[in-house]
């Protein structure tokens, strides 16, 4: 009698091989103006440009660089187009996370087969540099993901665009590329998205947090980590729980008028430069009270940093099993309580900073108390 000793080989195959993020795209209500702040405070630099100068006539888009990464900038010109909806419901936000693919037309195939919906059926665009091929599927809220497959595109950004040669290069702050992306949904609609990730995406639940983890005096928050096969790309779920107050979701699901992006985690090889240059140049942190130093090295044990300078600027340490990490937030980065930024530099640690999320988030509800959003 012969025993079957090994799984299908079908269930190890990565269907979705993604090579990390490609670029992240904001909905804007000016984007030529958010450009030059991802220029001036974040140390991005001009890349490409497309609008009516390069024949598309109803909106126009700035991609940026820094490093690995990528954002991009749209507005609509006419008030009757879509992304002037968009910006209207939402305010500024993402629309667009953008995945680095070989093939985008297996992704979309993949994705769609597997219950995905389509957003954009794959679509080859060229110009005299070459071609690239987009393919996308919609996921939580109005967000996107697009899967761009470029190995035949030698121009600035995309077809489409034309490079951005600027005067104004204000220098790097060391960002260096996105190490996750966090969703807010809506109440009882974290294991929807979790089981949308496992299923049309491929991704796995690798870290979960429970209301008894992420939970202050007032408010809660669930949360579920999904990563990809090769770990390149990592997408934590959040979903309010029931609290006293309001929590930071609800605040995000309220003004943001649904489901969407929280916050893009930007890594950096050495976070007390980064965040030194970034305060430097306006961009405001969350703080911790002061005390939350006291006691550090006693939690998390030896660290390379100093800790003067950790004090000085609200930058929070947190360790694993497996190293530790160090990890910052900023405050929203626009004028409703929507999307804000993490920068985080990595010393082994491959998890998010459970042993930070209490007084993170009794320092996001002082901010929401001001707001009188509590
Ligand atoms: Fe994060």
């Amino acid at each position: 009698m012969s025993v079957p000793t090994a799984a299908p080989v079908d269930q190890f195959v990565d269907f979705l091989p993604l090579e990390g993020t490609d670029y992240v795209e904001f909905y804007v209500g000016n984007a030529k103006q958010a450009a030059h702040f991802y220029k001036t405070a974040f140390g991005f630099q001009s890349l490409a440009y497309a609008g009516p100068e390069t024949g598309v006539k109803d909106k126009a888009s700035y991609a940026v660089r820094q490093n690995k990464l990528t954002f991009v900038f749209t507005t609509a010109l006419r008030s009757d187009h879509p992304i002037a909806d968009h910006v209207h419901r939402h305010g500024d936000g993402v629309k667009v996370l953008a995945l680095r693919v070989q093939d985008a037309q297996d992704a979309w195939q993949q994705t769609t087969a597997r219950g995905g919906e389509s957003w954009l059926a794959p679509e080859t665009q060229s110009d005299a540099l070459g071609k690239v091929v987009i393919s996308g599927i919609k996921t939580y809220g109005e967000t996107v993901h697009l899967f761009i497959e470029r190995k035949d595109y030698t121009g600035p950004f995309l077809p489409g665009y034309r490079a951005w040669k600027s005067d104004y290069n204000p220098v790097s702050t060391g960002l260096l590329y996105v190490d996750h992306c966090v969703g807010n949904v809506g109440w009882n609609q974290m294991n929807k998205w979790v089981g949308f990730y496992e299923t049309v995406m491929g991704f796995r639940n690798i870290l979960s947090f429970d209301d008894n983890d992420i939970s202050t005096e007032y408010s809660a928050l669930m949360s579920k980590v999904m990563s990809n096969g090769n770990g390149f790309v990592k997408f934590p779920i959040n979903e309010p729980a029931e609290g006293k107050k309001k929590s930071q979701v609800e605040e995000y699901l309220e003004f943001y008028n649904g489901e969407g992006c929280q916050h893009v985690a930007l890594a950096t090889a050495d976070i007390v430069a980064t965040v030194t240059e970034l305060q430097s140049r306006g961009i405001e942190f969350l703080k911790v009270p002061t005390t939350y130093y006291d006691d550090l090295l006693d939690r998390v044990g030896a660290i390379d940093e100093d800790l003067a300078p950790l004090r000085e600027l609200g930058i929070l340490v947190d360790r694993d099993d497996e190293g530790y990490l160090l990890q910052i937030f900023t405050k929203p980065v626009e004028d409703r309580p929507t999307l804000f930024f993490e920068i985080i530099q990595r010393k082994g640690a491959k998890s998010f900073g459970k042993g930070n999320f209490k007084a993170l988030f009794e320092a996001i509800e002082r901010e929401q108390e001001q707001r009188g959003n509590l």
